[in-house]
């Protein structure tokens, strides 16, 4: 009987804690949680109660990945380079959902993964189209861009916002906050554009991608347009996503993404590009 898939959860929070309790619910017959580490290691006691399974966690990143054969970054953008980079070494997979950090380093962790003989996957996450872009990026494509909406709420932590001296809670209508590639727009919103990393990786680079950041207090969910325009076809997308119960800065779509990458790994069928 083949060995069942050991999974490490890095990043104890609302992606963490949602991916967790699926490997438990639905992949119980190929798949086991075998480790969870978080710096907070409050929230990492937290989940491992919730799981009724205190003996999984981890002291370390490196004893998580000891124990783990596929290794789920869910932490944060300042982190997910170093921890992939750690995981590949040690030839282990890793599916990584803080997209952000790790975008200017692909070539690199290409690279790393090729001579460790790993797999690193990227969880279309809180938007849909990257199937197609994909394809399409085969030939010519002429633009891509990104209209993200959120409540201006979401971007309460944002650096830049502060330094702008933006008052959030004064937008009253639709304001733009940010147009630009998407190589500054990441760096600027690290938390609020991990899907303008993840169409970069797809399609045509940061610097082509093209984005622009919206605060509307007029909406409760985050509201991601795709509009494409290439050789092979014209596509237009919209995503209104229903915000994570635990963290109203994730969109419930990207755990779902992130839980539909892990049962694409272990089903013998792939549908999709
Ligand atoms: N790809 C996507 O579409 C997408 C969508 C939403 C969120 N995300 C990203 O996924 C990540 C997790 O999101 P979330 O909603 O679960 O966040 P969260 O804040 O609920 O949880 C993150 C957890 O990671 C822990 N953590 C932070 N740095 C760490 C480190 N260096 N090592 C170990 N643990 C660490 C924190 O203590 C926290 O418990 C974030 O980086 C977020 O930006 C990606």
């Amino acid at each position: 009987m083949k060995r069942k898939l050991r999974i490490g959860i890095v990043g104890c929070g609302a992606i963490g804690t949602s991916i967790a309790r699926a490997i438990n619910r639905e992949f119980r017959a190929q798949a086991k949680l075998a480790s969870l580490f978080d710096i907070d290691r409050k929230k990492a006691l937290l989940l491992a109660a919730k799981l009724k399974n205190k003996g999984i966690i981890a002291l370390s990143l490196d004893s998580l990945i000891k124990k783990s054969d596929l290794i789920i970054e869910a932490a944060d953008a300042n982190a997910s380079l170093a921890i992939t980079k750690r995981a590949l070494n040690k030839g282990r997979d890793v599916i990584i959902m803080s997209v952000g950090g790790i975008v200017s380093h692909m070539d690199q962790l290409n690279t790393l993964a090729k001579k460790n003989r790993s797999r690193v996957y990227i969880p279309s996450g809180a938007i849909c189209g990257i199937d197609s872009l994909k394809a399409i990026s085969l030939r010519k494509v002429k633009k891509v861009v990104l209209t993200t909406r959120k409540n201006p709420r979401s971007f309460e932590d944002s650096e830049y916002i502060r330094r702008k001296g933006i008052r959030l809670d004064k937008i009253k209508k639709d304001t733009v906050l940010f147009y630009g590639d998407a190589r500054q727009a990441i760096k600027l919103f690290p938390r609020n554009v991990n899907v303008a990393a993840t169409l970069s990786i797809a399609g045509i680079g940061q610097a082509r991608t093209k984005v622009k950041i919206i605060a509307s207090n007029r909406i409760k969910r985050n509201i991601h347009e795709i509009y494409i325009e290439s050789e092979a076809a014209k596509i237009s997308a919209r995503v209104e996503n229903s915000l994570h119960r635990d963290n109203p800065k994730t969109s419930f779509l990207a755990v779902l993404s992130a839980i539909a990458t892990l049962r694409q790994i272990l089903q013998p069928v792939r549908i999709g590009t």
